[in-house]
């Protein structure tokens, strides 16, 4: 199979791929993903392989009006639509029991559907036409870095999926926010995203960060989400996060120096790196511009012949929190804490 790169204005080609059960990659504001049509099994099964996407892990249903919300969900409660109501269309997913229109394959045989209105115009013009709630995992291999633009996506589905639709870089540049509800007025957040927990606090009385979100989730362990188990986001190159201030920082790189290092770090630390002649690149300025930059970095170090990958960690607050629950997971959980770790050499 080859696969086409569609424009936005093939827009009638890529609705009748979905129409006739046909994966197609999908542009979205927070990552590209793997679109089909979400009431179909045979499609979302075409998606799980094209993915190797562990059969028990959900799909995202998307919808582009919100009148086509309710049909998928047994329910909507006053919470769930006040946070509809203040973050659609844009990157926050919210999980409730599902009805029958959702069939177990699409849920990973779960008995609720996590559903999301995207932003990205060329997103709801594929589901308009399409005329179905889309299900669309994110475009990667599964474990690989999301997809941030069709040449990722492409690198990754070329030969597996019949056409990719272009829609430009993603601007968010990291997953939709998963969210639960714990109870009428309590939010617990799955997944970080681009709509922060502060952000959510200003609708739901309560905000949880659920436990899984910052921590590793030991072997066997029942979650919510069950995407939180799995390995994730992970380049070829050994990744290590970073934690500490940018003179740690340097301190620490001092003493990592075998070939094919790179350090990934903000835009500020450029002058430091270069003075101590560590190789680096930069992600970012803001945690935004971090998290539209790091998967793209994750890549670019692998196309580079990066061996190990040294990450200056981010904030844990706003839209950093999105970016380092992603990074620990590419790390799998190597975190050092450079002022220490430099006490201890
Ligand atoms: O921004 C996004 O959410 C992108 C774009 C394409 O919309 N999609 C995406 O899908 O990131 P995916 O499948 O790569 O990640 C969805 C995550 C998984 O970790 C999954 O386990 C969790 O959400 N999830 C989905 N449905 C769920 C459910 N019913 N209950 C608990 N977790 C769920
Ligand atoms: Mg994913």
């Amino acid at each position: 199979m080859i696969t086409k790169l569609l424009q936005a204005e093939d827009i009638e080609e890529a609705a009748a791929l979905i129409r006739q059960g046909e994966p197609v990659g999908m542009p979205t504001e927070t990552v590209y993903g793997l679109a089909c049509d979400a009431g179909n099994p045979d499609a979302v099964r075409k998606v799980f392989s094209a993915k190797g996407r562990p059969a028990d892990n959900p799909l995202i249903v998307h919808i582009a009006d919100f009148s086509d919300w309710s049909p998928l969900v047994t329910e909507i409660p006053p919470l769930a639509q006040a946070l509809a109501d203040r973050f659609w269309p844009g990157p926050l997913t919210i999980i409730l029991p599902r009805t029958e229109r959702i069939p177990p394959v699409t849920a990973g045989g779960l008995d609720s559907v996590g559903v999301r209105f995207p932003a990205h115009p060329v997103a709801q013009a594929l589901i308009k036409a399409s005329g179905v709630p889309i299900a669309a995992p994110s475009g990667n291999r599964s474990g690989s870095p999301s997809p941030t633009t069709s040449a990722h996506i492409l690198a990754d589905m070329n030969g597996r999926i019949p056409a990719i639709l272009e829609g430009g870089s993603c601007l968010c540049g990291v997953e939709s926010t998963v969210i639960a509800l714990d109870d009428a007025e309590t939010v617990r957040v799955l997944r970080p995203g681009f709509v922060t927990p502060e952000q959510l606090g200003t609708i739901a009385g309560r905000v949880i960060v659920d436990d899984a979100v910052l921590t590793k989730v030991a072997e066997g362990t029942v979650v919510r989400s069950p995407g939180m188990k799995y390995r994730h986001y992970a380049p070829n190159a050994k990744v290590t996060l970073v934690q500490g201030s940018q003179a740690d920082f340097v301190q620490y790189m001092k003493q990592h120096t075998e070939d094919g290092v790179l350090a990934l770090v903000f835009d500020a630390d450029a002058e430091s790196c270069t003075a101590n002649r560590i190789p680096f690149r930069t992600y970012g300025d803001t945690d935004e511009a971090r998290a539209a930059a790091f998967f793209a970095a994750l890549r670019d170090a692998d196309a580079a012949g990066v061996r190990h990958l040294y990450v200056r960690a981010p904030r844990t607050d706003g839209v950093g929190l999105a970016v380092y629950n992603r990074l620990i997971r590419a790390a799998g959980y190597d975190i050092v804490h450079a002022e220490s770790a430099a006490a201890a050499e």
